[in-house]
């Protein structure tokens, strides 16, 4: 049985992303796979004011079950308004990679959708991209397409080496395909290994050149930025101190995003921020508490320093915060 998001509460990307660009901040688009992410992401975007885009993978698909996911994600819907805000909160599909993927979730109630076809030679990208959007726009849902491939690995989707998008390919992608915004490759990556530094070493800063000259063809139209994490060193060693071992892991500077979600940069991916601040509070927890194996006591802990760092992010390098 299809369900239209609307009736669902949630909404698609165009105005929030017309929003942003107008008042110079990206919306955060944030990850979930489980209930204790869910709600504190719902609960940072709500105590912040901020919109926000809960992201769902095919990967988290298959983990949580599509079902389960998506009654979640209706259920934060409502929990957001418990907690007495109207926040704008959209439903995405991350990296889909396949047209009766992105068909499935939209008529399981998605408003948004990613379709990435950035592996494929630029024609068929062009084609796929346009089956999709010719379908999603037909329910008013909303269509990201990626140009330009990111470095890194993900659960359905990886490379070795980045590859820049050419902005000389842009207008015409856009023309063509009539996607709603487009994920571009400017030296972000998947991962917490973004980058093979040394140990204090400066990372290659971002390729806002790139951007700019995307922006100069594609005026006012919004640009979204995958593989957005930081990294934060604070999590990475609570980890390592732990038992964990995450050597020379190294993310996006928190200033060159900021910098970012000024500019037509509208939506910030973040994904591995997430994974890494549960994974200490859970790892500390259990190095301080070997009695403990209530885990409401271990989750309940993850949940509360999540909550901090999605407010964080809203505040100091979204900007989206108060933006709702
Ligand atoms: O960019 C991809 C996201 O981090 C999702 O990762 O496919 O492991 O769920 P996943
Ligand atoms: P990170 O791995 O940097 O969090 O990127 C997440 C992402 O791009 C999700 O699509
Ligand atoms: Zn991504």
């Amino acid at each position: 049985m299809s369900v239209s998001y609307k009736e669902l509460g949630l909404v698609n990307t165009r105005e929030m992303f017309a929003k942003a660009m107008k008042e110079g901040y990206a919306v955060p688009a944030y990850n979930f796979n489980n209930l204790e992410q869910l709600q504190a992401i719902i609960q940072g975007c709500a105590e912040s004011n901020s919109p926000v885009i809960l992201q769902i993978s095919k990967g988290a698909r298959s983990y949580a079950n599509s079902t389960m996911l998506r009654y979640m994600a209706l259920g934060a819907v409502q929990y957001s308004k418990d907690l007495k805000t109207n926040i704008p909160i959209a439903l995405h599909l991350d990296h889909g990679d396949s047209y009766e993927l992105c068909v499935d979730c939209i008529n399981s109630g998605f408003s948004s959708i990613m379709i990435d076809g950035s592996h494929l030679p630029f024609d068929k990208n062009i084609e796929l991209t346009k089956k999709v959007t010719d379908f999603a726009h037909k329910y008013d849902v909303t269509v990201e397409g990626e140009l330009g491939v990111l470095a890194g690995i993900e659960d359905e989707v990886s490379a070795e080496h980045s590859n820049y998008t050419d902005p000389n390919q842009v207008e015409e992608f856009v023309k063509a395909t009539g996607c709603d915004s487009l994920a571009i490759s400017i030296g972000t990556s998947h991962g917490a290994y973004k980058f093979k530094v040394k140990p204090g070493e400066e990372v290659p800063p971002l390729r806002f050149d790139i951007l700019a000259e995307v922006e100069r063809r594609l005026p006012g139209f919004p640009i979204v930025l995958h593989g957005a994490s930081s990294v934060l060193t604070s999590y990475v060693d609570i980890i390592n101190k732990h038992g964990g071992n995450l050597e020379n892991a190294v993310g996006i500077p928190e200033e060159q995003l900021r910098r970012a979600a000024k500019s037509a940069v509208c939506k910030i991916n973040v994904d591995s921020d997430g994974r890494l601040v549960f994974t200490a509070m859970v790892r500390k927890v259990f190095a301080e508490q070997p009695k403990e194996f209530d885990p409401r006591k271990y989750l309940g802990v993850a949940r509360s320093e999540l909550l901090k760092m999605y407010k964080s992010k809203n505040e100091n390098v979204m900007g989206s915060a108060g933006k709702a």
